[in-house]
């Protein structure tokens, strides 16, 4: 949508005053120009220092919000490492609780891997060392603190990963940082009357997750970049806590996808939508030479409680807008070579049961019936027809364990199976028991999505991946482990609704030689 027109549309439905929050970001006289996240690249050394402190930004005009960042930005920096090369990263923290970070997309050895045992207490710092052995890729970076990470992400910290190989280097893609390889960090936010982020871990946000109304890419609301004329990359990251995004351009030109989570595609797939889960990256190229300003926008989506104002029509995300310049003017036919998926009979098997307690579905959906009406119920009445009967138990209910995998809440000792190094396995995850949607995500590993919700996988989602979506139906995976995680730094597995995975909806496993 143009942004005047969308300022029209805001303005003809309603005084200015009496708007929503999100409305004042649209509403400011200019469109702020995109932040671009900081490369940040090993020392001669090979080292990095990330430091995680609380710090303040300027969202709304006037107002001061509390933050945490790293190094001081939100979103924090990019991390560029070459694969091949070894990297320490010393990780400081100067927060009030303990934290640490997960390196989501990296195949790295448990120990290294930043999983909710390798915590770091305030005022002292985790040093992590390893060797990447895994093709270019766009990977990112967020804190695992098991209960607290939906806070902890809400508040700024997350970074991205950009890995560099032979392959990426000499590709004829656009690679110039922040002019035509743009990082776009997306998330939403919900702020209090006083500007202040408003996360609540509560029986509403286990059950839904916690979303916001307020759209940001790279920390600003509905931004612009000065673009050359030619093929523009975007590295897409979801880093909402739990909204599922779906991005379009305003004038119906596709998008080219490039790459997804693990790597680069064997070719680019041409597409006009390409949703986006929480945790997922994707590259896409766009192509600008025409010379016609257009924006990057999110389509609305059919998940619960997502499909509230300004989610509920297309959303601007970036106002891209060409200049004299010529940018680069052809792309490769071939990108990668991604193997075929080998032969699965005889494959070690393993069933992945996600499950919400009845309670927490039904209480869930009542606080948000209660709370925003059924246009937040995207449609899946169905058994929720009588809930706004039902007694309430909110205030009694113990959320804390209600979301679980194969009748188990995660624990914090008790890692659940073993899988041998090297091996392949098959993994089916289901989400068969209730509607909700639950991207499911592996730790240590890039699988290959066999079936996606009972279908065969999208052309675009059938390279590397880490993230595969489950909603109401199963989906299989395709597995293997190159590195070592021990029962005291083991692999996680969980659904990356983050309020689904702090209340429970996460399993620790083992790689063993
Ligand atoms: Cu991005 Cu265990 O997660
Ligand atoms: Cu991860
Ligand atoms: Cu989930």
């Amino acid at each position: 949508m143009q942004r005047r027109q969308f300022i029209k549309w805001i303005t003809a439905f309603g005084i200015v005053g009496s708007l929503p929050l999100w409305s004042k970001f649209v509403l400011a006289d200019d469109f702020p120009v995109l932040p671009i996240l900081p490369l940040l690249q090993p020392d001669g050394d090979g080292k990095i220092q990330l430091k995680l402190q609380a710090g303040e930004t300027h969202w709304l005009p006037d107002i001061t919000t509390k933050t945490w960042g790293i190094n001081g930005s939100v979103p924090g920096p990019a991390l560029r490492l070459q694969s091949g090369q070894a990297v320490t990263i010393e990780v400081i923290n100067r927060l009030p609780e303990k934290t640490n970070l997960h390196w989501h997309g990296l195949e790295i050895p448990g120990e290294a891997d930043g999983g909710p045992q390798a915590w770091i207490a305030p005022n002292q710092k985790g040093i992590i060392s390893f060797t990447l052995d895994q093709p270019a890729a766009t990977g990112w970076f967020h804190p695992h603190p098991h209960g607290r990470t939906g806070y902890q992400v809400s508040m700024g910290l997350s970074g991205l990963i950009i890995i560099e190989d032979e392959n990426s280097s000499q590709l004829s893609l656009p690679r110039n940082w922040g002019v035509d390889d743009i990082p776009l960090v997306l998330q939403d936010r919900k702020l209090s009357k006083t500007g202040q982020i408003d996360y609540q871990l509560d029986v509403m946000t286990a059950a839904v997750g916690w979303f916001g109304d307020i759209l940001l890419t790279n920390g600003v609301c509905y931004p612009q970049q000065v673009i050359p004329r030619g093929w523009i990359r975007l590295r897409l990251l979801n880093a909402c806590n739990a909204r599922s995004l779906n991005l379009a351009v305003s004038d119906g030109r596709p998008l080219y996808v490039i790459a997804s989570d693990g790597g680069f595609l064997v070719e680019p797939v041409k597409l006009h939508e390409l949703p986006l889960l929480p945790g997922e990256r994707f590259e896409v190229l766009v192509d600008s030479s025409d010379g016609k300003p257009f924006d990057i926008v999110t389509l609305p989506v059919q998940q619960i409680a997502m499909t509230l104002a300004p989610f509920d029509r297309p959303l601007p995300v970036l106002r891209m807008q060409p200049s004299a310049r010529r940018g680069s003017k052809v792309i490769p036919d071939n990108l990668a070579v991604i193997p075929a998926v080998p032969a699965l009979a005889g494959l070690p098997e393993r069933w992945f049961q996600l499950m919400m307690d009845p309670q927490l579905d039904m209480l869930g959906m009542q606080a948000l019936m209660q709370r925003y009406g059924s246009q937040a119920m995207a449609g899946h009445m169905g058994h929720h027809d009588s809930i706004e009967h039902t007694a309430s138990h909110e205030k009694t209910f113990n959320f804390s364990h209600a979301n679980r995998i194969n009748g188990q809440a995660f624990s914090m000792t008790q890692p659940v199976f073993d899988v041998k190094r090297g091996r392949d396995e098959k993994w089916t995850i289901s989400g068969e028991g209730d509607m909700m949607l639950h991207p499911f995500h592996v730790h240590g590993t890039q699988y290959r999505i066999l079936t996606e919700n009972g279908k065969p996988p999208e052309v675009h989602r059938r390279g590397w991946k880490d993230t595969v979506r489950v909603e109401g139906a199963r989906s299989e995976i395709l597995v293997r482990f190159k590195h070592i995680a021990s029962a005291d730094s083991p692999y996680m597995a969980h659904c990356h609704v983050l309020e689904h995975e702090d209340t429970g909806m996460m399993l620790g496993f083992t790689v063993s030689a």
